[in-house]
């Protein structure tokens, strides 16, 4: 296999030989363990263990509780207050469920917005990057489905209006809708199915993260000047790298520490903070909520959803020209699925010569611009829709379209970049120079 020039597992005793042989699992795991890692990987790099935490936590309480949820719309609701009041632990263990979803959101935007800054999605990274991209994808339909589970207020009216999105699909849209509820509406078949996906679908996130972390494996990390580690020789990978035990499973163990304190604060004192009060009313399909609120991580996607109405001129003219089949309501889902396609299409957007924006004058402020457009839509997707508000989600929703389909490209033909260093060694010297021998 290509990739870093590395040592490799040499097989010493007998046992050890005749395992190799026949399955050589060992072998795997010292290079998952010994692979070469860039020695100048900042404090940005520590958010893919926090994830994969997140997914073996997310996994592992919600195993439990399934073993005292009911999926029924009679019972689930009641089956939820159970677990709060009678199961031992039961109120921890759903509460780490609860907030374990935002930190599994927070860190993958963390990690998204790492990579769109340090340009990881660049060749030769462009499967890591696109596998990431399903893998989020499927984290949010497995948040929106876990949200339904509880069967209070906010499970019923949002299950209602999203899965209303795909009736704005033309010709299919219906019966699609009908299909995805088992029903009419959402019921029992819906709480079902949602249940029974929401169980499947985190494993599948597992096997995408093998996947993800294969590839790069394969590539090799990135690393702050997107310089690559040189491969003439073993010796010279050698003083670009640092195998990642011990030294990086222990900086990201470390930087876990820190992050889980913060997490277990939030559990303990304040774990129903970021969720939505009119979840602990049971779900009731004839009073609809006066404000119909997505969790948080949703937001900035439902603010881009919301953003193209009737009375915009694009939408008018997409409308008027495809003879009233793409509507308001289906620009809406279109741009909403869109904002995420055209983040997944980065790597072959961004035309600069240059991987790291550490090195772009001009990129930083356009992608300092994308991270407050980002916090500005996730904060006006929660408010309503009049003025200024649906002003702001106008203009922040062409603003993110704008980064990835025109400032991206253009940037790279026009921008002057300075010049990163030549190796990652001499990265880690200038800024540790002490560490050099
Ligand atoms: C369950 C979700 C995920 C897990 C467990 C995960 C795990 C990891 C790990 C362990 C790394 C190694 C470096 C690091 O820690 O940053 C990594 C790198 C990377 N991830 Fe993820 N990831 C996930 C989701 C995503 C998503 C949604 C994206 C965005 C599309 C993404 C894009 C990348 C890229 C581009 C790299 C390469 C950076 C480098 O070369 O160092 N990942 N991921």
């Amino acid at each position: 296999m290509s990739g870093i020039p590395h040592d490799h597992y040499e097989p010493k005793s007998g046992f050890e030989k005749w395992l190799d042989e026949r399955l050589p699992i060992v072998g795997l795991a010292y290079g998952t363990l010994m692979i070469p890692t860039p020695k100048n990987l900042n404090w940005w790099w520590i958010w893919g263990i926090v994830l994969a935490f997140c997914l073996v936590l997310q996994i592992v309480t919600g195993i439990i509780l399934v073993m005292h949820y009911t999926p029924h719309v009679d019972l689930a609701f009641a089956s939820i207050e159970h677990i709060m009041r009678d199961v031992n632990g039961g109120h921890m263990i759903r509460y780490i469920h609860m907030n374990g979803a935002s930190l599994f959101f927070l860190a993958v935007y963390i990690h998204i917005f790492r990579g769109l800054f340090y340009g990881s999605y660049k060749a030769p990274r462009e499967i890591t990057w696109i596998v990431g991209m399903i893998i989020y994808l499927l984290m949010m339909a497995t948040g929106f489905m876990g949200y339904v589970l509880p069967w209070g207020q906010m499970s019923f009216w949002g299950a209602t209006v999203i899965t209303g999105l795909f009736g704005a699909i033309p010709f299919i849209g219906e019966p699609l809708q009908t299909f995805l509820l088992g029903g009419p509406a959402v019921d029992n078949a819906t709480l079902n199915r949602f249940f029974s996906l929401h169980y499947l679908l985190p494993f599948v996130i597992a096997a995408l993260v093998a996947v993800h972390i294969w590839a790069f494996h394969t590539t090799g990390n990135n690393n702050p000047t997107g310089v690559e580690v040189r491969r003439g020789s073993k010796e010279e990978a050698k003083k670009d790298t640092l195998p990642f035990w011990p030294y990086f499973v222990i900086k990201d163990l470390f930087a876990l520490g820190l992050v889980l304190i913060g997490f277990f604060a939030i559990v303990g004192f304040m774990p129903n903070y970021l969720g939505h009060p009119d979840n602990y009313i049971e779900a009731n399909a004839l009073a609809t909520p006066a404000h119909i609120v997505p969790e948080w991580y949703f937001l900035p996607f439902y603010a881009i959803l919301r953003a193209f109405t009737a009375d915009v001129w694009v939408v008018q003219l997409v409308s008027f020209v495809t003879g009233g089949i793409i509507d308001a309501k289906f620009f809406g889902v279109l741009a909403m699925f869109g904002a995420i396609i055209v983040m997944a299409l980065a790597p072959w957007l961004d035309t600069s010569s240059v991987r790291s924006g550490q090195y772009r004058p001009a990129f930083k402020w356009w992608y300092r611009l994308l991270l407050i457009d980002f916090v500005v839509l996730m904060w006006v997707g929660a408010r309503d829709t009049n003025f200024p508000h649906d002003w702001i989600s106008l203009i922040g929703s062409t603003y993110w379209f704008a980064y990835f389909l025109v400032i991206l490209p253009l940037l790279g033909l026009f921008e002057k970049p300075a010049t990163p260093p030549a190796t990652i060694e001499e990265d880690f010297n200038a800024h540790y120079p002490g560490a050099a021998e």
